[in-house]
């Protein structure tokens, strides 16, 4: 069999990362998928760059879209972020071209995930993000596959790295948020522009993504209700300590009698529950399926290796010929439910 030809567009720290497992996990991969994987063609803002990556053999394409619609490769994976362009004209090419598409960008898809599954749909690609939430932790997979024949209750957890590094770093040293967020930064963790994280709004973007496919809405940043951590201080996670409590951003999708219920907020949880252990860069998802006791993931939830892990995740189950719906169901099957973030209750 043919190996899958890859094109790569964004070599951060995550795309650096995808190369070199390609390469050195090359005979496990190819064992999994049957067939090998290949990166024929990468683009980047700078070729010069050192990034401890062999590129010889690889070709450079001169943008995004000549990459995307290159025609020599069969997989596109986009790993520039942003949820404008050039990251959404590239992948809808690609996927107009029918090619499959690999991407961690949590803003496009909460952007326009339903429009790029319709391409997806109407040409045969696939459209697989497993790394645009909770990185390496499989809870894209867990939700459209594993739990496939579940009815889903609730979806809450820990979305983002680096508020969970702030929070608690500010409650074990008594740093202040600005010098916890220069250290995420440092580390890697945030967004380019880390108000993204701060304020609440990467993890809105990834709540849409979970509920869509928890609960077979649309996916739609707008529907959730957004409060980020920026205006906590020390002396605030201190009080709530004194009351035996921890202060986490969640996330909540959740069924109620009115429709889905989005929300993203600091939230006291008590100090002995599970999610109040949750340190660091770490994230939790917990899933409430009917008739089942609760399912929690938990793991690295930002940083270049557990990103890359899922992207070349993504690229072996594209090369496998494995195919899902990207949001779990048809488009045609999705519910567009709210329409404005609800109120909080
Ligand atoms: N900035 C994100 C975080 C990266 O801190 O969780 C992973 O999506």
């Amino acid at each position: 069999v043919a190996p899958l030809k890859v094109g790569i567009a964004g070599l951060g720290t995550v795309g650096a990362e995808v190369v070199r497992l390609i390469e050195t996990q090359a005979r496990v991969l190819a064992g999994r998928s049957g067939r090998g994987i290949r990166v024929v063609a990468v683009t980047a803002r700078s070729k010069a760059k050192k990034r401890g990556i062999d590129l010889r053999s690889v070709e450079w394409a001169k943008d995004p879209l000549a990459l995307a619609t290159h025609p020599g490769i069969d997989c596109f994976v986009e790993l520039m972020g942003g949820a404008g362009d050039p990251a959404l004209s590239a992948v809808e090419a690609a996927l107009t071209a029918g090619k499959s598409v690999v991407t961690a960008n949590k803003a496009l898809l909460a952007k326009h995930g339903i429009k790029l599954a319709k391409a997806a749909e109407k040409h045969g690609g696939a459209l697989n993000f497993e790394a645009a939430v909770g990185a390496a932790i499989p809870v894209i997979k867990t939700l459209r596959e594993g739990l496939a024949g579940t009815g889903i209750n609730r979806v809450y957890g820990i979305l983002n790295g680096t508020c969970n590094y702030i929070l608690t770093r500010m409650e074990q040293e008594g740093l202040s948020f600005a010098e916890c967020l220069k250290d995420a930064q440092r580390l890697g963790y945030a967004e380019a522009n880390p108000s993204f994280d701060v304020d609440g709004h990467d993890t809105a973007q990834k709540l849409a993504i979970l509920a869509s496919l928890a609960f077979g809405t649309k996916v739609a940043q707008r529907a959730v209700y957004v409060e980020g951590i920026s205006s906590i201080a020390p002396e605030d996670l201190r009080a709530a300590a004194d009351l035996g409590y921890r202060v986490k951003l969640l996330g909540v999708a959740v069924r109620t009698a009115k429709g889905i219920e989005q929300r993203v907020h600091p939230t006291m949880v008590p100090k002995s529950s599970s999610i109040a252990q949750v340190m660091g860069v770490t994230n939790a998802v917990t899933i409430d399926g009917e008739g089942i006791p609760p399912i929690t993931l938990v793991g690295p939830g930002a940083g270049g290796a557990a990103t890359a892990s899922a992207v070349v995740a993504d690229i072996a189950d594209v090369a496998r010929g494995i195919r899902a719906n990207p949001f779990g169901r048809p488009v045609a099957q999705l519910r567009d439910t709210s329409k404005a973030p609800m109120e909080r209750h």
